[in-house]
């Protein structure tokens, strides 16, 4: 079976655009992907968010995958594609893609799908679509 096309511009909706730094590195001197981790779900939450003009909170990450490093100075976008509406959830892929310092070339850096869930002031799931 043959892989899919390998994206070469970024898809869905920018929630996201920051530039790496220093602060965020790990041992190798690359960008830490906990810092990824944590764009990526505060692109997604503004997305889910917006979407459900409530209070959300992430119930799950899955298929998370980091495709190529980051590096200092990287303007870092995150692009985010709804997947599936459910009664109190929101599935939603995000996309990180860095924009490089040198020479600018555009690299798909992650890939990962986040849900939330629309919540009330005490924390509780509500629906999504509320009249
Ligand atoms: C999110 C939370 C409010 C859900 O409460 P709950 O009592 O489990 O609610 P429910 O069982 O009714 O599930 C609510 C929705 O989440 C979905 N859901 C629950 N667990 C899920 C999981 N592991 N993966 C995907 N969806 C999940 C359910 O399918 C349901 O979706 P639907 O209403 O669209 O059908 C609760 O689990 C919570 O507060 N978790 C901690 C969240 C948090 O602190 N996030 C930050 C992490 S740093």
């Amino acid at each position: 079976m043959s892989e899919p096309a390998r994206p070469t511009e970024p898809q869905g909706e920018l929630v996201i655009r920051t530039i790496a730094m220093p602060a965020d590195t790990n041992a190798n001197g690359d960008i830490f992907g906990g810092w990824l981790l944590s764009q990526m779900d505060l692109g997604a939450a503004i997305y889910a968010r917006n979407l459900s003009r409530s209070r959300v909170t992430t119930v799950a990450i899955d298929a998370m995958t980091f495709i190529a490093p980051v590096y200092v100075g990287d303007i870092v976008s995150c692009h985010a594609t709804l997947l599936k509406v459910g009664r109190t959830s929101m599935r939603i892929a995000v996309e990180a893609w860095a924009q490089r310092t040198k020479g600018g070339a555009l690299v798909r850096v992650t890939a990962g799908v986040f849900t939330y869930v629309a919540i009330d002031d005490a924390g509780r799931p509500h629906p999504v679509h509320r009249t």
